[in-house]
Protein backbone atom coordinates (compact mmCIF):
# COMPACT_ATOMS: atom_id res chain seq x y z
CA UNK A 1 0.00 0.00 0.00
CA UNK A 2 2.86 2.36 1.07
CA UNK A 3 4.21 2.71 -2.63
CA UNK A 4 0.88 2.36 -4.26
CA UNK A 5 0.14 5.47 -2.26
CA UNK A 6 3.18 7.47 -2.56
CA UNK A 7 2.80 7.46 -5.87
CA UNK A 8 -0.67 8.21 -6.70
CA UNK A 9 -0.79 11.22 -4.23
CA UNK A 10 2.48 13.26 -5.64
CA UNK A 11 -0.02 15.37 -7.99
CA UNK A 12 -2.96 15.37 -5.36
CA UNK A 13 -3.03 13.92 -2.12
CA UNK A 14 -6.69 12.43 -2.26
CA UNK A 15 -6.11 9.31 -0.04
CA UNK A 16 -3.99 11.15 2.53
CA UNK A 17 -7.08 13.87 3.08
CA UNK A 18 -9.38 11.02 2.97
CA UNK A 19 -7.70 9.32 6.04
CA UNK A 20 -7.42 12.73 7.63
CA UNK A 21 -10.98 13.27 7.34
CA UNK A 22 -11.32 9.44 8.67
CA UNK A 23 -12.51 10.56 12.39
CA UNK A 24 -14.99 12.99 10.64
CA UNK A 25 -16.97 10.01 8.75
CA UNK A 26 -16.62 8.16 12.00
CA UNK A 27 -18.67 11.12 14.02
CA UNK A 28 -21.54 11.44 11.63
CA UNK A 29 -22.30 7.86 11.79
CA UNK A 30 -22.15 7.65 15.42
CA UNK A 31 -23.87 10.63 16.08
CA UNK A 32 -26.45 9.27 13.81
CA UNK A 33 -26.73 6.86 15.73
CA UNK A 34 -26.94 8.56 18.88
CA UNK A 35 -29.46 10.69 17.84
CA UNK A 36 -31.49 7.86 16.28
CA UNK A 37 -31.87 8.81 12.30
CA UNK A 38 -31.46 5.23 11.32
CA UNK A 39 -34.54 3.74 13.48
CA UNK A 40 -36.66 6.91 12.10
CA UNK A 41 -36.10 6.30 8.63
CA UNK A 42 -36.27 2.31 8.79
CA UNK A 43 -39.66 2.98 10.35
CA UNK A 44 -41.15 5.83 8.26
CA UNK A 45 -43.36 4.68 5.37
CA UNK A 46 -42.28 7.72 2.73
CA UNK A 47 -38.84 9.14 2.60
CA UNK A 48 -38.58 12.03 5.26
CA UNK A 49 -37.13 15.59 4.59
CA UNK A 50 -34.98 17.55 7.15
CA UNK A 51 -37.62 19.86 8.73
CA UNK A 52 -39.98 16.07 9.62
CA UNK A 53 -36.53 14.22 11.28
CA UNK A 54 -35.29 17.47 12.64
CA UNK A 55 -38.84 17.58 14.29
CA UNK A 56 -39.52 13.88 15.33
CA UNK A 57 -35.70 13.91 17.30
CA UNK A 58 -36.16 17.26 18.51
CA UNK A 59 -32.71 18.59 16.74
CA UNK A 60 -32.18 21.78 14.81
CA UNK A 61 -33.71 21.86 11.00
CA UNK A 62 -29.84 23.23 9.79
CA UNK A 63 -27.83 20.38 11.87
CA UNK A 64 -30.02 17.44 10.96
CA UNK A 65 -29.94 18.46 7.29
CA UNK A 66 -26.14 19.11 7.08
CA UNK A 67 -26.04 15.65 9.10
CA UNK A 68 -28.38 13.85 7.06
CA UNK A 69 -26.20 15.48 3.70
CA UNK A 70 -23.28 14.00 4.40
CA UNK A 71 -25.12 10.63 5.37
CA UNK A 72 -25.89 10.55 1.34
CA UNK A 73 -22.31 11.49 0.72
CA UNK A 74 -21.08 8.68 1.88
CA UNK A 75 -24.15 6.36 0.34
CA UNK A 76 -25.82 5.72 3.92
CA UNK A 77 -28.45 7.55 3.31
CA UNK A 78 -30.14 8.03 -0.08
CA UNK A 79 -31.92 12.00 -1.33
CA UNK A 80 -34.40 12.74 -3.72
CA UNK A 81 -35.66 16.13 -4.42
CA UNK A 82 -39.31 16.81 -4.71
CA UNK A 83 -40.46 20.33 -5.70
CA UNK A 84 -37.19 21.76 -4.26
CA UNK A 85 -37.28 19.94 -1.24
CA UNK A 86 -34.59 17.24 -0.13
CA UNK A 87 -36.35 13.45 1.23
CA UNK A 88 -34.36 11.06 3.02
CA UNK A 89 -34.29 7.74 3.36
CA UNK A 90 -32.20 4.90 3.99
CA UNK A 91 -30.56 2.53 2.55
CA UNK A 92 -30.53 -1.39 2.63
CA UNK A 93 -27.45 -1.58 4.18
CA UNK A 94 -28.24 1.20 7.11
CA UNK A 95 -31.74 -0.68 7.49
CA UNK A 96 -29.66 -3.84 8.34
CA UNK A 97 -26.25 -2.95 10.16
CA UNK A 98 -27.20 1.32 11.67
CA UNK A 99 -30.91 0.87 12.65
CA UNK A 100 -31.10 -0.36 16.48
CA UNK A 101 -34.04 -2.45 16.26
CA UNK A 102 -32.19 -4.80 13.25
CA UNK A 103 -31.53 -8.38 14.12
CA UNK A 104 -28.06 -7.47 12.62
CA UNK A 105 -27.71 -4.38 14.40
CA UNK A 106 -23.95 -2.78 15.25
CA UNK A 107 -25.72 -0.26 17.14
CA UNK A 108 -24.13 -1.35 20.36
CA UNK A 109 -20.58 -1.45 18.77
CA UNK A 110 -21.11 1.68 17.12
CA UNK A 111 -22.57 3.50 20.73
CA UNK A 112 -18.99 2.25 22.49
CA UNK A 113 -17.17 3.20 19.78
CA UNK A 114 -18.38 7.26 19.96
CA UNK A 115 -18.56 7.16 23.85
CA UNK A 116 -15.70 5.20 25.07
CA UNK A 117 -13.22 4.60 22.21
CA UNK A 118 -13.07 7.65 20.94
CA UNK A 119 -12.57 9.57 24.09
CA UNK A 120 -9.51 7.20 24.63
CA UNK A 121 -7.87 7.72 21.39
CA UNK A 122 -8.13 11.62 22.35
CA UNK A 123 -5.04 10.26 24.14
CA UNK A 124 -3.32 8.38 21.24
CA UNK A 125 0.03 10.44 21.60
CA UNK A 126 0.63 9.87 25.34
CA UNK A 127 -0.13 6.35 24.88
CA UNK A 128 2.46 6.11 22.29
CA UNK A 129 4.85 8.50 24.36
CA UNK A 130 4.22 6.03 27.11
CA UNK A 131 3.53 2.72 26.07
CA UNK A 132 0.62 2.23 28.26
CA UNK A 133 -3.38 2.18 28.39
CA UNK A 134 -4.91 5.64 28.70
CA UNK A 135 -7.93 4.68 31.09
CA UNK A 136 -6.91 7.02 33.98
CA UNK A 137 -6.17 10.16 31.79
CA UNK A 138 -9.10 9.80 30.39
CA UNK A 139 -11.70 8.31 32.88
CA UNK A 140 -9.62 8.73 35.83
CA UNK A 141 -8.95 4.96 36.47
CA UNK A 142 -6.30 3.13 37.69
CA UNK A 143 -4.44 1.60 34.58
CA UNK A 144 -3.27 -1.70 36.08
CA UNK A 145 -6.86 -3.38 36.73
CA UNK A 146 -8.06 -3.14 32.80
CA UNK A 147 -11.84 -4.42 33.48
CA UNK A 148 -11.95 -2.68 36.66
CA UNK A 149 -11.66 0.14 34.11
CA UNK A 150 -13.77 -1.39 31.74
CA UNK A 151 -16.40 -2.22 34.10
CA UNK A 152 -16.29 1.14 36.25
CA UNK A 153 -20.11 1.26 36.32
CA UNK A 154 -23.32 -0.88 35.20
CA UNK A 155 -23.86 1.37 32.53
CA UNK A 156 -20.33 1.06 31.25
CA UNK A 157 -20.66 -2.81 31.61
CA UNK A 158 -23.88 -3.35 29.48
CA UNK A 159 -22.25 -1.04 26.86
CA UNK A 160 -18.90 -3.00 26.86
CA UNK A 161 -20.85 -6.60 26.80
CA UNK A 162 -23.03 -4.83 24.16
CA UNK A 163 -19.88 -4.40 22.19
CA UNK A 164 -18.78 -7.76 22.40
CA UNK A 165 -22.21 -9.04 21.79
CA UNK A 166 -22.78 -7.24 18.69
CA UNK A 167 -19.07 -8.32 16.37
CA UNK A 168 -20.55 -12.14 16.73
CA UNK A 169 -23.64 -11.18 15.12
CA UNK A 170 -21.57 -11.05 12.11
CA UNK A 171 -18.74 -13.10 12.51
CA UNK A 172 -19.44 -15.71 14.75
CA UNK A 173 -20.49 -17.91 12.26
CA UNK A 174 -17.22 -17.63 9.99
CA UNK A 175 -15.41 -18.08 13.42
CA UNK A 176 -17.24 -21.37 14.87
CA UNK A 177 -17.23 -23.32 11.45
CA UNK A 178 -13.63 -22.20 10.62
CA UNK A 179 -12.62 -26.06 12.23
CA UNK A 180 -14.71 -28.74 12.49
CA UNK A 181 -15.29 -28.85 16.06
CA UNK A 182 -17.74 -31.46 16.16
CA UNK A 183 -15.47 -33.99 17.96
CA UNK A 184 -15.03 -32.01 20.84
CA UNK A 185 -18.69 -32.71 23.30
CA UNK A 186 -17.80 -30.10 26.15
CA UNK A 187 -16.90 -26.79 25.05
CA UNK A 188 -15.91 -24.02 27.39
CA UNK A 189 -16.03 -20.17 26.20
CA UNK A 190 -13.42 -18.42 28.81
CA UNK A 191 -14.66 -15.05 29.55
CA UNK A 192 -17.64 -15.44 27.12
CA UNK A 193 -19.06 -12.19 28.32
CA UNK A 194 -22.75 -11.66 27.00
CA UNK A 195 -22.51 -15.51 25.42
CA UNK A 196 -23.29 -14.21 22.03
CA UNK A 197 -20.21 -16.71 20.91
CA UNK A 198 -20.94 -19.48 22.43
CA UNK A 199 -24.88 -19.31 21.05
CA UNK A 200 -22.79 -19.65 17.73
CA UNK A 201 -20.97 -22.53 18.65
CA UNK A 202 -24.19 -24.21 20.59
CA UNK A 203 -25.94 -23.58 17.27
CA UNK A 204 -23.26 -24.73 15.09
CA UNK A 205 -22.76 -28.33 17.32
CA UNK A 206 -25.95 -28.93 19.08
CA UNK A 207 -24.17 -32.13 20.63
CA UNK A 208 -22.03 -30.51 22.29
CA UNK A 209 -22.49 -28.65 25.87
CA UNK A 210 -21.29 -25.46 25.93
CA UNK A 211 -20.88 -22.90 28.56
CA UNK A 212 -19.17 -19.60 29.63
CA UNK A 213 -17.31 -18.82 32.28
CA UNK A 214 -16.46 -15.60 32.94
CA UNK A 215 -16.13 -13.03 35.94
CA UNK A 216 -19.72 -13.09 38.71
CA UNK A 217 -21.17 -10.04 38.07
CA UNK A 218 -20.94 -10.22 33.88
CA UNK A 219 -22.48 -13.72 34.22
CA UNK A 220 -25.10 -12.22 36.47
CA UNK A 221 -25.55 -8.72 33.91
CA UNK A 222 -25.25 -11.57 30.90
CA UNK A 223 -28.22 -13.70 32.49
CA UNK A 224 -30.18 -10.65 33.20
CA UNK A 225 -29.90 -8.92 29.90
CA UNK A 226 -28.90 -10.90 27.14
CA UNK A 227 -30.07 -14.48 28.09
CA UNK A 228 -32.67 -15.90 25.01
CA UNK A 229 -35.59 -17.77 25.03
CA UNK A 230 -34.10 -20.72 23.27
CA UNK A 231 -30.58 -20.63 25.10
CA UNK A 232 -28.85 -24.23 25.65
CA UNK A 233 -26.10 -22.45 26.59
CA UNK A 234 -24.51 -22.47 30.25
CA UNK A 235 -22.96 -19.87 32.46
CA UNK A 236 -20.14 -20.57 35.15
CA UNK A 237 -18.86 -17.50 37.51
CA UNK A 238 -15.37 -17.61 37.98
CA UNK A 239 -12.19 -15.92 37.68
CA UNK A 240 -9.78 -17.51 35.15
CA UNK A 241 -6.49 -16.34 36.84
CA UNK A 242 -7.63 -17.10 40.29
CA UNK A 243 -9.90 -20.26 40.43
CA UNK A 244 -9.36 -23.87 38.76
CA UNK A 245 -10.95 -23.88 35.51
CA UNK A 246 -13.93 -26.82 34.27
CA UNK A 247 -12.44 -29.91 33.01
CA UNK A 248 -13.91 -30.01 29.24
CA UNK A 249 -12.46 -30.97 25.99
CA UNK A 250 -12.08 -27.52 24.07
CA UNK A 251 -11.86 -24.29 25.51
CA UNK A 252 -12.29 -21.06 23.42
CA UNK A 253 -10.50 -18.11 24.18
CA UNK A 254 -11.72 -15.20 22.15
CA UNK A 255 -10.39 -11.81 21.89
CA UNK A 256 -8.52 -12.93 25.37
CA UNK A 257 -4.68 -13.26 24.73
CA UNK A 258 -4.94 -9.91 23.13
CA UNK A 259 -5.79 -8.21 26.64
CA UNK A 260 -2.84 -9.41 28.27
CA UNK A 261 0.57 -9.48 28.80
CA UNK A 262 2.59 -12.52 27.39
CA UNK A 263 3.67 -13.75 30.84
CA UNK A 264 -0.49 -13.71 31.94
CA UNK A 265 -1.14 -15.59 28.94
CA UNK A 266 1.31 -18.07 28.99
CA UNK A 267 -0.03 -19.02 33.03
CA UNK A 268 -4.01 -18.93 31.43
CA UNK A 269 -2.47 -21.24 28.39
CA UNK A 270 -0.93 -23.72 30.64
CA UNK A 271 -3.78 -23.98 33.71
CA UNK A 272 -6.19 -24.54 30.45
CA UNK A 273 -4.05 -27.29 29.28
CA UNK A 274 -3.68 -28.86 32.58
CA UNK A 275 -7.65 -28.66 33.09
CA UNK A 276 -8.13 -30.02 28.97
CA UNK A 277 -9.70 -33.73 28.39
CA UNK A 278 -7.00 -35.29 26.76
CA UNK A 279 -7.23 -35.22 23.08
CA UNK A 280 -8.75 -31.77 23.10
CA UNK A 281 -7.91 -28.70 22.57
CA UNK A 282 -8.25 -24.68 22.61
CA UNK A 283 -9.50 -22.36 19.68
CA UNK A 284 -8.27 -18.80 19.78
CA UNK A 285 -10.08 -15.99 18.27
CA UNK A 286 -8.25 -12.81 17.51
CA UNK A 287 -7.36 -10.34 14.66
CA UNK A 288 -4.12 -11.80 13.12
CA UNK A 289 -1.90 -9.66 11.92
CA UNK A 290 0.37 -10.29 9.16
CA UNK A 291 4.00 -11.69 9.41
CA UNK A 292 5.70 -8.72 7.48
CA UNK A 293 3.55 -5.90 9.18
CA UNK A 294 1.74 -4.79 6.29
CA UNK A 295 -1.42 -5.36 7.23
CA UNK A 296 -4.50 -6.07 7.86
CA UNK A 297 -4.99 -2.74 8.39
CA UNK A 298 -8.12 -3.68 10.83
CA UNK A 299 -6.13 -6.00 12.98
CA UNK A 300 -3.00 -3.05 13.37
CA UNK A 301 -5.49 -0.62 14.25
CA UNK A 302 -7.22 -3.00 17.00
CA UNK A 303 -3.50 -3.76 18.19
CA UNK A 304 -3.71 0.07 18.97
CA UNK A 305 -6.49 -0.12 20.35
CA UNK A 306 -4.94 -2.49 22.77
CA UNK A 307 -2.86 0.07 23.62
CA UNK A 308 -5.07 2.64 24.82
CA UNK A 309 -7.13 0.06 26.44
CA UNK A 310 -5.88 -3.21 27.90
CA UNK A 311 -2.05 -4.37 28.48
CA UNK A 312 -2.35 -6.49 25.25
CA UNK A 313 -1.66 -6.01 21.73
CA UNK A 314 -2.51 -8.18 18.54
CA UNK A 315 0.29 -10.33 17.66
CA UNK A 316 0.95 -12.84 14.12
CA UNK A 317 0.47 -16.57 13.96
CA UNK A 318 3.96 -17.11 14.81
CA UNK A 319 3.67 -15.42 17.99
CA UNK A 320 0.46 -17.42 19.18
CA UNK A 321 2.26 -20.50 18.04
CA UNK A 322 4.89 -19.74 20.40
CA UNK A 323 2.51 -19.12 23.50
CA UNK A 324 0.42 -22.34 22.56
CA UNK A 325 3.44 -24.51 22.27
CA UNK A 326 5.27 -23.08 25.40
CA UNK A 327 1.92 -24.00 27.15
CA UNK A 328 1.94 -27.87 25.85
CA UNK A 329 -0.16 -27.36 22.84
CA UNK A 330 0.79 -29.04 19.55
CA UNK A 331 -0.37 -29.24 15.75
CA UNK A 332 -1.61 -25.42 15.96
CA UNK A 333 -3.50 -24.89 12.64
CA UNK A 334 -4.68 -21.13 11.69
CA UNK A 335 -7.33 -20.45 9.86
CA UNK A 336 -7.97 -16.46 8.48
CA UNK A 337 -11.46 -15.58 7.51
CA UNK A 338 -10.89 -12.43 5.52
CA UNK A 339 -13.24 -10.41 7.62
CA UNK A 340 -12.27 -8.66 11.03
CA UNK A 341 -11.27 -12.01 12.96
CA UNK A 342 -9.55 -15.48 12.59
CA UNK A 343 -9.11 -18.82 14.54
CA UNK A 344 -6.43 -20.57 15.33
CA UNK A 345 -6.73 -24.37 16.75
CA UNK A 346 -4.59 -26.27 18.62
CA UNK A 347 -4.27 -29.88 20.42
CA UNK A 348 -3.11 -31.20 23.80
C1 LIG B 1 -12.32 -8.63 25.43
S1 LIG B 1 -13.58 -9.44 26.28
C2 LIG B 1 -13.95 -10.79 25.21
C3 LIG B 1 -15.31 -11.33 25.41
C4 LIG B 1 -15.70 -12.48 24.50
N1 LIG B 1 -14.80 -13.59 24.59
C5 LIG B 1 -15.82 -11.99 23.08
O1 LIG B 1 -14.92 -12.18 22.28
O2 LIG B 1 -16.86 -11.37 22.78
C6 LIG B 1 -12.73 -10.22 27.62
C7 LIG B 1 -13.64 -11.02 28.53
O3 LIG B 1 -12.84 -11.62 29.56
C8 LIG B 1 -13.54 -11.50 30.79
N2 LIG B 1 -12.56 -11.54 31.88
C9 LIG B 1 -11.60 -10.63 32.16
N3 LIG B 1 -10.89 -11.02 33.22
C10 LIG B 1 -11.41 -12.21 33.63
C11 LIG B 1 -11.10 -13.13 34.66
N4 LIG B 1 -10.08 -12.87 35.50
N5 LIG B 1 -11.83 -14.25 34.79
C12 LIG B 1 -12.88 -14.50 33.94
N6 LIG B 1 -13.21 -13.68 32.93
C13 LIG B 1 -12.49 -12.55 32.77
C14 LIG B 1 -14.24 -10.18 30.67
O4 LIG B 1 -15.28 -10.05 31.59
C15 LIG B 1 -14.71 -10.20 29.23
O5 LIG B 1 -15.94 -10.82 29.11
Amino acid sequence: MAEHLSQSELDYPFKLLEYFNGFRVSKVIFSACELGVFDLLLHSQKPLSAEEVSHELRTSKDGMKRLLDVLVGIEILEVELTEGTAHYSSTDVANLYLAKSSPKSLHDMIIYQSQTIYPLWNNMVDAVREGKNQNEKTFGLSSEDIFSAIYRSEEEMLKFMGLMNSTWIIDGHDIVTAFDLSCFKSIVDVGGCSGALARELAKAYPASTVTVLDLPKVVQTAQKHFIQSDDTIRFQEGDFFKEDLPAADLYVLARIIHDWKEEKCLTLLKKINAACHPGGGVLLVEALLFENHRGPIMAQIFSLNMLVQTEGMEHPPSQYTHMLTAAGFTDVQVCRTGKSYDAILALK
